[in-house]
């Protein structure tokens, strides 16, 4: 079943039924500009992380200003990109069983892919997939910066890896995945640059024993919103894996610059469109988006227009307000835009993008959503 858009193309946004998924075109363009000009300036490539997204139209522009290619999670949202016209797709990820094995594999047949390792059952898997498909994959190595989640140690362990790669048939070392995810967040400027650069040290050191061993890395790959200035100038990491910076949630917007600030380096873009739809109370008010409509596992939305207003409380389909002084004249049929706590899962929740820019929806985007098999 196609789930029909919230909107049509040249309609007023005050039109646009609600809960939907808006995206300010401006604000977007601007955000790839940004990231595309920075990047360059670094002297490194960009990958930019599709799961973010999930489109392959907003891969398309990300690589029209300069990226390589994207990455994504998962094999599914790899089939999705494919299939929409990207032809250079990296799964930062480990996948596991025949099955994704082998799809991966046929995808290969079409576009230039890559998968991380950390183990040799994965390397064994990928490459009786890809000697059954006829085709060769790019596989890097993922080593644990300090995220502890996916990751084989630096040194020694990620080299036993690379050579198994090397002499795997269907397969060619292509170098390391090096993505320190829980540095993302962290709020303190100086802590955060700490991460990063301790992610970096082991990142380098692996890669010259790798060299040592015969083992050049093209790529080294990493990075994320929160840190990414950080890796760009690190003389290590040569292609950038930025996701959320198209959007800014509002998660990262309370990440902290170097003079104490919150970050100024994106906007937000991304906003879910609610309706007043109760108005109980002088103080209190219910609109439409409540858990089914805004991811909450990094906070509470925050508002794109308003102020001394709270979203204090969610449950499946409502959003209760907690409203000052200013905002108590709202009432029943009010839209309004809310900036998501995590935009990748808020996004996981939609259909559609309603991409508008000043008062008129320009664009229908649909979404790859789903857990992502
Ligand atoms: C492997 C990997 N690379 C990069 C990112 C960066 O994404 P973001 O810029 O959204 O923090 C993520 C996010 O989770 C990730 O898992």
């Amino acid at each position: 079943m196609i789930v029909s858009p919230p909107a049509e193309i040249g309609m007023p946004l005050a039109e646009v039924d609600t809960p939907a998924l808006l995206l300010d075109l401006d604000a977007f363009e601007r955000n790839l500009t940004r990231l595309a000009d920075r990047a360059k300036r670094m002297g490194v490539r960009l990958r930019p992380h599709a799961k973010t997204h999930k489109s392959p139209v907003i891969a398309r522009r990300q690589m029209a200003l300069g990226a390589v290619g994207v990455c994504c999670q998962k094999v599914s949202e790899a089939e999705a990109l494919v299939q929409g016209g990207v032809a250079d797709v990296l799964v930062s990820n480990e996948i596991a069983g025949a099955r994704k094995c082998a799809r991966l594999a046929a995808l290969a047949r079409e576009a230039r892919i890559a998968v991380c390792v950390d183990d040799v059952a994965h390397i064994e898997a990928l490459s009786a997939a890809s000697v059954a498909y006829g085709v060769t994959i790019d596989v890097l190595v993922e080593i644990n910066v300090g995220g502890n989640r996916c990751g084989v140690e630096p040194g020694a362990p990620a080299l036993a890896l690379a050579e198994g790669i090397a002499k795997a048939p269907g397969l060619r070392f292509r170098g390391l995945q090096a993505y320190h995810g829980s540095a993302q967040h962290i709020a303190d400027f100086a802590k955060r640059r700490d991460a990063a650069a301790s992610a970096a040290a082991k990142a380098r050191e692996t890669r010259d024993l790798l060299a040592r061993h015969g083992h050049d890395c093209a790529d080294i790959e990493g990075a994320g919103t929160g840190t990414y200035a950080f890796e760009g100038t690190s003389g290590v990491y040569n292609e950038l894996q930025v996701g959320s910076y198209i959007f800014m949630d509002a998660h990262y917007a309370r990440n902290l610059d170097e003079n104490g600030r919150p970050v100024s380096d994106f906007e937000h873009s991304l906003f879910v469109y609610a309706t007043v739809m109760s108005k109980p109370a002088r103080d209190r008010a219910a609109v439409d988006a409540g858990k089914k409509a805004l991811a909450m596992d990094s906070g509470m939305p925050t508002f794109a227009d308003l102020r001394d207003i709270e979203y204090t409380a969610a449950s499946d389909e409502h959003g209760n307000l907690k409203l000052g002084e200013t905002n108590r004249p709202l009432v029943i049929g009010d839209k309004i835009r809310l900036i998501p706590g995590h935009c990748d899962p808020t996004v996981n929740l939609y259909d559609w993008y309603v991409g508008y820019r000043g008062d008129r929806v320009e664009a229908l985007w649909p979404i790859a959503r789903g857990p992502g098999y």
